[in-house]
């Protein structure tokens, strides 16, 4: 899953980059592992202690929405200014590049600042892309273009997962003009529709993703392979809510003549399960109708990441982002609930860019370190980390990444703090 060779992204000095920034390509994984040095222990209204970080950045804007905004404004203009590689590095347009790269830094390090509204889900994505957004501003001052624009695309990546989490029915409108100049750059279908999801332009990007799926540039199993089937089920399950409209897609994705059998049978699965959780649930409680989830999901995988389980994983995933948001005070339940999102996350969680699993995982120790879902969450942390950083070259595991996970350890073995 993860590459033991990857660089951490706190080395500054990285700057080589294989890929082709026109086309994030899934073999590249610069950030692999950056969410050990990432994820820290805000634990928002369940708070062990509230954290608040000394802040590089503007005043913090008064809502998400604003913080949005500003975000969205400095980000379309570092990327409308990026669609032309030739464009991005040229002496003429320099100042002005830096310029919106810096506004995109200081705004994104104020949505990581900003206490409100979002979820402690939510965290371990503003840090992520606090970072990024900074070290793509600090790579163009230094001059290295093609690393500084290969950020640009990649950050992306933490939008989109935050925006495909919770429902949403209404599209961010103004991103139309943006939309506009990303077709006449002739960007490719696959990443119009990711920049879309980073967008909020949700129907847009599942008018994309189904473009993409019919259309005969990609072979169907280049499809499979490139993420777009996972990345749209989950728009539309978690964001539009529409297991309708996916088994429309998957149907005629299937009649297309070279899909091969393999994908074939998990279209096949993926339609009756899509069936079974478009039914209504007679589960109110949204931790229980998670785990039921959850359940049928595994059950539903015959070998490890066995790709029949997605619709039950991402399913299961949205209903208990739903239940963190609805800020429950049992530590246990929301331990579990994290727990469970760390599970499922490891099955659909296809970024190449980042990963949430072990911020899932941390938290569902963190919330309640002495609780019944610790030491699970801690097993599966641990042997998370063991299986990304060892590989050919034998077990590299980080000082700093060991020290993380010796720091969880102490906190479950240590004996609990008297009631204040
Ligand atoms: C930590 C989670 C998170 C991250 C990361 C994130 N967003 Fe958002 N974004 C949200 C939430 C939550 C909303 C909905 C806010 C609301 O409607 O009040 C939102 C809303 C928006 C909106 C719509 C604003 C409106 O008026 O409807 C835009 C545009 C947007 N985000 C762009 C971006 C871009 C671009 C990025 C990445 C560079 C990004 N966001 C990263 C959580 C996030």
């Amino acid at each position: 899953m993860r590459d033991a060779s990857a660089e951490n992204s706190t080395d500054r000095d990285k700057t080589q980059h294989p890929c082709n920034v026109n086309k994030l390509d899934r073999a590249c994984k610069p950030h692999a592992l950056r969410q050990m040095a990432l994820v820290v222990a805000g634990l928002g209204w369940i708070a062990v202690s509230s954290v608040t970080h000394a802040s590089d950045a503007k005043p913090a804007p008064q809502t998400t929405r604003s913080a949005m905004h500003e975000i969205y404004g400095t980000l379309s203009t570092a990327f409308r200014l990026s669609l032309n590689e030739a464009d991005f590095g040229n002496p003429a347009k320099r100042k002005e590049i830096n310029k919106a790269l810096k506004a995109l830094s200081e705004s994104a390090a104020s949505l990581r600042d900003h206490e409100q509204q979002l979820g402690v889900d939510d965290d371990y994505l503003r840090r992520s892309l606090a970072d990024d957004a900074r070290e793509a501003w600090l790579a163009y001052e230094r001059g290295h273009y093609e690393e500084s624009r290969f950020l640009l695309y990649g950050m992306t990546e933490n939008c989109i997962s935050c925006h495909s989490k919770r429902p949403d029915d209404t599209d961010f409108d103004l991103a139309k003009n943006f939309e506009k100049d990303l077709r006449k750059a002739d960007v490719l279908l696959e990443d119009r529709a990711r920049i879309e999801t980073a967008t909020r332009q949700f129907d847009t990007a599942l008018n994309t993703y189904e473009e993409m799926f019919r259309a005969q540039t990609m072979t169907a199993a280049q499809i499979e392979l490139s993420g777009a089937l996972l990345r749209y089920l989950k728009l539309a399950l978690r964001v539009k809510r529409d297991p309708g409209r996916a088994i429309a897609t998957l149907q005629s994705f299937a009649k297309r003549e070279d899909v091969p059998r393999y994908l074939r049978n998990h279209v096949s699965k993926w339609i009756s399960s899509l069936e079974e959780v478009r039914k209504p649930s007679s589960e109110s409680n949204l931790l229980k109708a998670g785990e039921a989830l959850m359940k049928k999901a595994s059950q539903q995988s015959q070998f490890p990441e066995d790709p029949d389980s997605f619709v039950y994983y991402i399913e299961a995933s949205g209903v208990l982002h739903r239940y963190v948001e609805s800020k429950p005070t049992q530590k246990a339940d929301l331990a579990k609930a994290f727990f469970l999102l760390g599970v499922a996350e490891s099955h659909i969680g296809y970024s190449y860019w980042l990963s949430e699993t072990d911020h899932f995982l941390e938290t569902a120790i963190r919330v309640d370190p002495h609780g019944p879902y610790a030491e699970k969450a801690y097993t599966y942390l641990e042997s998370f980390t063991y299986a990304g950083w060892t590989g050919s070259g034998g077990e590299q595991i980080p000082e700093d990444v060991k020290a993380h996970l010796d720091e969880l350890r102490t906190l479950i073995d240590q004996p609990a703090k008297k009631k204040q």
